[in-house]
């Protein structure tokens, strides 16, 4: 029901996408100027200004934009014609705590991609030792910690935030004995309000951690950024794994109406698919394995081939093996259409994108998206107060820390200036003190717009000319001392009248030049001033830390409330999340129905198809009442089990349910007769495929052994450990492991020899001899006992078979453990290896489970391994083979990530080294 209804909404999203396209354009010949994009070449001389190569952007010196810093060139050998200019020279910063860019003029309250390049390239020549680690502010926010790690690569940090104001501050502050900060490149470009909602203002930025564009050509090491994207987005190559397959069209890719990512069509346009039956999958790991960071995903779509009415390419994507969108997709033809949200909690996040069982062709997928959460909640100071201290900075050629934000972070407030910090508004500046700055000149009018301004302290400097009138207009102002200048002329009225009725405390005595109406004749406080400044500072001091305090509780408050807010959940395009239990923890339906004989023999036609023979009698083909194929084990008289026992597995069986395990229909118990009534699994068993020596017949290829074997190991894990009290299966073997449907699924069967055992009492069973003759535990010769490592031994003979072909007892009467263990002691796989795979296979990945099984074949119980830890290498081993793909930070982890912007050297050697695989890379 619920399935028809979310495919039936999945279908309406998509025809809606497909009614009410229309298309973005964007003016491709526009001059890059008018697209409001800011390009700085740090470092480079102060006139130089050239247009880019590469993205033919006009780019400028940094001059303008910050008055620290020293400019350097790269060294000559980082220097050829694929290195892009901008990081031809850089500027480092080996003074001062703070180093702040001013860049301008922007569009206030306009989202920007704000994008910082570094490359190291020796340029100080001390190689490796110059090398730094130091944090990236964006205005008064942290953005994130810059880690140059290599000389030679390429590093880029970027981030979409929403600017309150017409500049903003990017500032790099050094970590104490962590090298000196540098930068080569600085770039803004605008974003309209539409792309990227989840940034909705200023409070909250999305760091950029991964943007790729999959299934280009592997050779093809081009990143795709202006013009190709107009907004200047740099797409960065995903490289394809072995596994995965590159498709691509020629045709454009449109984007729908309100699309809210507008990926450029050239991106869209190839794509990654995989195998039939398989799934796309990626990962990455939580920076800092931080589990409360939050993500932001953006999964691209396009269907790039035409489909005929009788395919159809449906997917489901999972996350950590939960459901992550609540509906199956289908990408449509040459549209774009995204599927997004936010994850949090997990220390590592895998996808898997599947095909549902209806789907017959491949999941597919363009392009990726992966964003960090960043809080910028910490507001800037007031333009007002900022463009006013800029211009008394500038007036006065004040020097000190007065660098970035004059208020944000506390940590780097300017020297000289206090701040009040509201809750609801920018912090403001109160306070002032330029006393002894050598400060020269009149009073700028630039005071005058310093409207919150309680204390000014401009003593003991060489100030000039007349004392300014609109002093008394500053509102706020409670303390005014201008003692030791030489100013000349009368005091304001205004200032004298304010003075008197108390509202302002005036010092203005030794001045050396005359003042008319003279400080000791006006001064409503002459002398002692001093003392009483203090007691008018320290309530005002007082006042501050309060503020700061309520502020910080505030800030504390809601930061933790805004954590909250974002959650582990999910918000997908149309619709809710729906979280589904592991897949592992789902009850098949289970109907232990009761047949009669008679029954049984109408369901079976008179037991006419005989499809195989058990430890106990025959086993038929049967067809239930809705067409539901069965097969019919049936008890002979001649079985040497007895009616209890067989159906006692019964019993065993109605406990027992879980996808890798054989399931039961029903059982017969009718007089002389019983009989268990299992789902009919059509492919038959391990053995047979892979024994089957017919010329028609198709190999098993390594991913479907992989699989397989799996399965079957989940199978007995949850045997082992789920089943309440626990089971041993006691017949582990390729004949018991029945295959189903085209994608052989694999289940255990056979539980006939199972045996409850008392977990609190022994952990193993003494019984009869049991098993089958070369998977049976060599322990149980000496113990005749049985325990769960005897499966586990079994379970790597199985290993050895899906890996070499072989049965466990070899022609000359060899077992096969002793067979491989000799050629794999030699490193000699080859040898071992089913040759009907034709070398189609991961070595890597063959080579894990050949080591798996040899652990778990070991002659003492004590060193096989668990079938917990079997479950977990196999999983591994398919990974290998299967590709699943890490996605590293764009950022983070190897600069050779972005081999093709910086690292001239690296380009050719390691062209597009985007991914891991996972695993680790033996041998
Ligand atoms: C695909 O399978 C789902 C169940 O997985 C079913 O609800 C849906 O109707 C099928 N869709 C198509 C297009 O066949
Ligand atoms: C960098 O090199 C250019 C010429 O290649 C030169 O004009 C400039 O002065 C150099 N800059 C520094 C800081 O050495
Ligand atoms: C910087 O990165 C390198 C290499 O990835 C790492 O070894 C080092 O610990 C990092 N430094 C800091 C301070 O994070
Ligand atoms: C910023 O946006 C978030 C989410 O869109 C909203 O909850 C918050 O109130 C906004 N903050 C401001 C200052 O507008
Ligand atoms: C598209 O596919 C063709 C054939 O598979 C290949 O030759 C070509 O390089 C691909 N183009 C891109 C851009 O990947
Ligand atoms: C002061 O404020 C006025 C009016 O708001 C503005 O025109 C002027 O540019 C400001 N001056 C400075 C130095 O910020
Ligand atoms: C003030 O200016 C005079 C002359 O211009 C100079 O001699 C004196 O040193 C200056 N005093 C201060 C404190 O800068």
């Amino acid at each position: 029901m619920s399935h028809h209804g979310s495919v039936r909404t999945a279908l309406l999203w998509l025809i809606s996408m497909i009614c009410f396209t229309h298309v973005a354009l964007f003016a491709r010949g526009q001059a890059p100027d008018t697209l409001g994009f800011i390009s700085i070449d740090c470092g480079s001389p102060p006139s130089a200004a050239y247009v880019d190569a590469i993205t033919g952007l006009p780019y400028v010196s940094d001059a303008d934009f910050i008055d620290t810093g020293v400019s350097h060139n790269v060294s000559a050998e980082y220097v050829d014609a694929s290195l892009p200019r901008p990081h031809y020279d850089l500027r480092s910063f080996p003074t001062g705590a703070r180093n702040c860019y001013t860049v301008r003029p922007l569009t206030p309250g306009t989202k920007y991609l704000v994008r910082a390049t570094f490359l190291h390239g020796n340029y100080d020549g001390l190689g490796d030792g110059g090398l730094a680690v130091f944090d990236l502010y964006l205005g008064v926010n942290l953005w994130r910690t810059v880690n140059i790690s290599s000389v030679s690569s390429t590093f880029r940090a970027e981030i979409i935030s929403v600017v309150p104001d017409d500049y903003v501050h990017v500032c790099l502050v050094g970590k104490k004995g962590l090298g000196t900060p540098f930068i080569s490149g600085l770039e803004l470009r605008p974003l309209a309000d539409e792309l990227y909602p989840i940034v909705a203002n200023a409070s909250m930025s999305m760091d950029v951690h991964g943007r790729h564009n999959l299934g280009p050509e592997e050779r093809m090491d081009v990143n795709f950024r202006y013009p190709d994207d107009p907004h200047d987005r740099i797409w960065k190559v995903l490289a394809n794994p072995r596994s995965w397959i590159p498709t691509n069209t020629t045709a454009a890719v449109l984007n729908v109406a309100q699309d809210q990512f507008l990926v450029p069509s050239a991106v869209m346009q190839t794509a990654a698919t995989v195998d039939d039956g398989f799934s796309l999958q990626f990962y990455w790991d939580a920076d800092d394995s931080n589990k409360a960071f939050v993500y932001y995903v953006a999964l691209h779509f396009a269907e790039v081939r035409a489909l005929n009415s009788s395919e159809a390419r449906i997917c489901e994507i999972n996350l950590n093996n939960d459901l992550w969108y609540s509906k199956p997709i289908s990408p449509v033809y040459l549209y774009s259409g995204a599927v997004f949200g936010t994850v949090t909690g997990k220390t590592q996040y895998n996808y898997r994108i599947e095909p549902t069982n209806n789907s017959t062709l491949p999941p597919i997928m363009n392009a990726l998206e992966i964003f960090l959460m960043v809080h910028t909640a910490e507001r800037a100071t007031d333009g007002g107060d900022v463009s006013a201290i800029m211009a008394i900075k500038a007036k006065y050629e004040i020097n000190r820390n007065w660098m970035g934000d004059p208020c944000g972070p506390k940590i780097y407030l300017w020297e000289g200036v206090s701040c009040n910090y509201a809750i609801s508004s920018p912090p403001r500046i109160i306070s002032l003190n330029l006393s002894s700055t050598e400060l020269t000149g009149e009073i700028t009018s630039a005071f005058r717009n310093l409207t919150a301004l309680q204390t000014l302290d401009l003593s003991l400097n060489n100030l000039t000319g007349n004392i300014p009138e609109f002093l008394a207009l500053l509102p706020s102002l409670a303390v005014l001392d201008l003692t030791g200048n030489r100013f000349n002329g009368s005091v304001p009225e205004s200032l004298l009248k304010r003075s008197q009725e108390g509202s302002l405390k005036l010092r203005i005595e030794a001045n050396t030049s005359s003042i008319d109406n003279g400080p000791s004749k006006s001064d409503s406080q002459p002398r002692g001033t001093k003392r009483n400044n203090t007691a008018v500072i320290v309530p005002v001091v007082v006042v501050v830390v309060v503020v700061l305090l309520v502020v910080a509780v505030i800030v504390t408050v809601l930061f933790c409330r805004r954590r909250t807010e974002n959650d582990p959940s999910v918000r997908p395009l149309n619709g809710s999340h729906s979280k589904e239990e592991n897949e592992d923890d789902v009850s098949l339906q289970f109907d232990n129905r009761q047949f009669t004989y008679k029954e049984l023999e109408t369901i079976t036609n008179s037991f006419e198809k005989s499809i195989g023979k058990g430890g106990f009698g025959v086993v038929y083909l049967g067809y239930l009442e809705d067409g539901t194929p069965v097969a019919v084990k049936t008890r002979t008289e001649s079985s040497s089990q007895s009616h209890n026992e067989f159906l006692g597995e019964a019993l065993h069986l109605i406990r027992v349910h879980h996808r890798n395990l054989v399931n039961l229909v029903g059982h017969c118990k009718d007089g002389q007769h019983s009989a268990l009534i299992y789902e009919y699994m059509s492919e038959g068993t391990l053995q047979e495929k892979l024994r089957e020596k017919s010329p028609d017949f198709v190999p098993l290829s390594w991913r479907q052994r992989l699989r397989i074997s799996l399965d079957s190991a989940q199978g007995l894990e949850y045997l082992h450990k789920a089943c309440k009290p626990p089971l041993i299966h006691r017949d582990v073997k390729t004949a018991n492991i029945l295959l189903n449907g085209s994608n052989l699924e694999a289940k255990i069967a056979d539980f006939g020899l199972s045996k409850a055992f008392n977990n609190d009492l022994q952990s193993h069973v003494s019984t009869r001899v049991v098993g089958t003759p070369g998977y049976l535990d060599p322990e149980y010769y000496t113990s005749f006992q049985l325990s769960e490592k005897s499966d586990v031994y079994s379970f790597g003979i199985v290993l050895l078979e899906v890996v070499t072909g072989q049965p466990p007892i070899l022609p000359e009467s060899v077992h096969i453990v002793q067979w491989a263990r000799q050629r794999l002691a030699k490193g000699d796989i080859e040898s071992v290896v089913d040759g009907n795979m034709q070398g189609r296979y991961d070595l890597n990945s063959v080579w894990k489970v050949a080591d798996l099984a040899l652990r778990c074949t070991e002659q003492a119980s004590s060193q096989r391994p668990s079938m917990a830890d079997v479950v977990v290498q196999l999983k591994e081993s398919l990974e290998l083979e299967e590709g699943c793909v890490k996605v590293q930070s764009s950022y983070a982890g190897s600069g050779d990530l972005y081999a093709e912007s910086g690292d001239a050297r690296s380009q050719s050697t390691h062209s597009g080294v985007a991914l891991d695989l996972v695993g680790p890379a033996a041998r």
